[in-house]
């Protein structure tokens, strides 16, 4: 904590004196170091001893959440008069980077509540909004959700369907939103909800509704291949009542809200993604220089070196390209083109890592005595959530032939 306090002080300085720039990606300012050692040590104490135990028995690390709140983990963007850290982005990207590494679940806990939930509050929130829907959720005792999918249209985005009806001095919500991560453990969400279905995205806006609320009730929790210790579910709105001001943004802004909170969420679980990608390259590179084979450790094969040659190639790419998006973002440049790139890198590098991984390990690859059957399973939701790897490359293409076409 006190070394956390120390960064965000220092950093206060760099940023107020104008020297951000892209010179961070070389090296990182001794502020940020600082900051991700510190993460790094709470998941290296804290998380990794007990993630496969979270991971079996899809328990949500309760305390481990608070105690990342003291820390400053839960509001890192969010500025200290509301509760908050008051960093940067790539500081953001750091913790989550860190807090994946030893367990991608609260990874995902983590950016969930910073990015989508608090990110679109504190970005388009009025004063008397971000008082009451941000502070509470910085300290780790309460986390926020977003709930733009449906059963009906996930990659479609712009198609939701759950209805928004005005009837006196209330909002009225109607529908069910899909795949909703923190659902189960979340004190408010950010739904997004139609007014006027024939203006398409148009029509869309976003609703601040608590939770519990009388209207609103949960599905099943999913019982899911990875990051089995966070909740997903689906959020089912029947009759559900809210006040007028509950609305986030003006009417019809919607589906712009969704889209710019995805443009940094995907940072964030780029960052996952990476922490994921690290832990596998860590237990594979750490099991070849144990494990025996024609009379020496296995790490002296050629064909084991291949592998983690281009297991570490694979992190440092993926891990350059999130913190330029970070960055870009800090400077309050476009980065949406880079977030959508880092996203795309950084989850098929954990895929692509963690399947490597089991390679070298063999059998204890397969077996649960070790992570990396876990980093493998919890790899694979990165290429989907939050835009999968195929939306991910159509934002890109996007954005590459409007480069070309101006
Ligand atoms: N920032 C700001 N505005 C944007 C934008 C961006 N990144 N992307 C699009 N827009 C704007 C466009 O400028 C356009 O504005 P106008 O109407 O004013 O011209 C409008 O939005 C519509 O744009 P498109 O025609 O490009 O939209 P589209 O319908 O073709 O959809 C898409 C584009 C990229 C496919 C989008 O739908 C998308 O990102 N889909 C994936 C959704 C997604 O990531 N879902 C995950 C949900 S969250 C989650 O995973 C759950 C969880 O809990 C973790």
């Amino acid at each position: 904590m006190a070394a956390l306090l120390t960064a965000r002080k220092a950093l206060g300085l760099a940023v107020s004196s104008g020297k951000r720039c892209l010179s961070m990606l070389a090296e990182l300012p001794e502020t940020h170091q600082m900051l991700r050692q510190t993460c790094r040590d709470f998941a290296g104490r804290e998380l990794a001893p007990i993630a496969a135990k979270l991971d079996k028995e899809h328990s949500y690390p309760a305390k481990q959440v608070r105690e990342l709140g003291d820390m400053g983990v839960m509001a890192v963007e969010v500025p200290e008069s509301l509760g908050g850290t008051g960093l940067d982005y790539l500081a953001y990207s750091l913790a989550v980077e860190e807090i994946s590494r030893g367990c991608a679940s609260t990874g995902v806990i983590v950016s969930v509540n910073n990015s989508l939930y608090l990110g679109p509050v504190l970005k388009y929130g009025t004063e008397e909004q971000k008082k009451l829907w941000i502070t509470p959720f910085t300290t780790g005792e309460k986390v926020g959700c977003f709930a733009l999918s449906e059963p009906g249209n996930g990659s479609d985005a712009g198609a939701a369907s759950t209805m928004a009806r005005q009837d006196g001095n209330q909002w009225v919500l109607n529908g069910t939103k899909a795949w909703i991560t923190n659902s189960w453990d979340a004190s408010a969400a950010v739904v997004f909800a139609t007014t006027d279905k024939s203006l398409k995205h148009k029509g869309i806006s976003a609703f601040l509704v608590p939770m519990p609320h009388p209207g609103l009730s949960l599905g099943k929790k999913e019982d899911k291949l990875g990051i089995r210790a966070s909740s997903t579910a689906n959020l089912i709105l029947e009759d559900c009542r809210i006040p007028l001001e509950n609305m986030l943004g003006e009417r019809g802004m919607g589906f712009k809200i969704a889209m710019q909170t995805l443009d940094s969420g995907r940072i964030g679980i780029a960052s996952q993604a990476l922490g994921i990608a690290q832990a596998a390259l860590d237990c594979a590179a750490d099991y070849s220089l144990k494990r025996m084979a024609f009379g020496a450790p296995i790490g002296k094969l050629q064909a084991i070196q291949f592998k983690l040659a281009d297991m570490a190639v694979a992190v440092e790419g993926a891990r350059l390209l999130t913190w330029k998006a970070a960055v870009l973002k800090d400077s309050r440049k476009a980065y949406t083109k880079e977030a959508a790139m880092a996203k795309l890198a950084a989850s098929e590098a954990a895929t692509y890592i963690s399947h490597q991984a089991i390679q070298v390990l063999g059998g204890m690859g397969y077996v649960t005595d070790m992570p990396a059957e876990r980093h493998y399973r919890d790899a694979r939701i990165t290429e989907i959530y939050e835009g999968t790897s195929e939306i991910q490359r159509l934002v890109i293409a996007n954005q590459v032939l409007k480069e070309y076409q101006t």
